[in-house]
């Protein structure tokens, strides 16, 4: 089974999610290592409590990001992750990482891209008031949220709908989309790669 490292910087229910649907057996991948680079996140503890091995690197260590970067790779080598998949993690993938998984690398983003990239786009698609907004997956090249799009699915505001509830309604839908998407992916993925006997 492909194995997989997810990379988060904050609370992880994304990570949960993805965690959830292995422990239910209908993820495509093992969840081998989650890479972090804020210690205090809570994300970690969650792995804690899985059993999943986790990684904190920080940028703050290095002086150029090829490093940081290198670090993390060397941990992914360790770890045998061939596939990276983003969930919340805060930080621009160089090209350290970008050269070594290319095209291995998803992110999940709360918005229908390509509109309100970036931070905060909840806030930015309120600031609008867009009646529909939604989560995208898509595949990571070296801008901010502008790789090629793999799924998206769609999230209606309502009149008076609070910017909490907005996030709950999205995050609900990211926590299905997103280990779906992974194993459409995934499966894709074991068709292209030729079988070595
Ligand atoms: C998610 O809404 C995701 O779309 C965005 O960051 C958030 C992470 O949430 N990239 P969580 O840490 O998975 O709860």
């Amino acid at each position: 089974m492909i194995k997989l490292a997810v990379f988060a910087s904050g609370s992880g229910s994304n990570f949960q999610a993805i965690v959830d649907a292995q422990k239910n057996g209908t993820l495509l991948g093992e969840v081998a290592l989650l890479v972090c680079n804020k210690p205090s996140a809570k994300v970690i503890a969650r792995a804690k409590r899985e059993g999943i091995p986790s990684v904190v690197v920080q940028p703050s260590d290095y002086a150029f990001k090829t490093g940081y970067e290198q670090a993390i790779v060397d941990k992914l080598v360790e770890y045998e992750c061939e596939f990276l998949v983003l969930a919340g993690y805060m930080r621009l993938i160089g090209p350290t990482l970008l050269k070594r998984y290319e095209g291995k690398i998803v992110n999940i983003h709360p918005s229908l891209l390509p509109s309100f990239p970036g931070l905060d786009a909840i806030g930015q698609a309120l600031d609008k008031g867009v009646k529909v907004t939604g989560v995208t997956v898509h595949f990571v090249d070296s801008g901010m949220d502008t790789g090629p799009i793999i799924a998206q699915k769609a999230v209606t505001i309502e009149e008076g709908d609070t910017r909490q509830g907005v996030q709950e309604k999205i995050q609900r839908v990211e926590h299905i989309l997103y280990p779906q998407t992974i194993n459409e992916i995934l499966t894709k993925h074991a068709k292209e790669v030729p079988i070595h006997e």
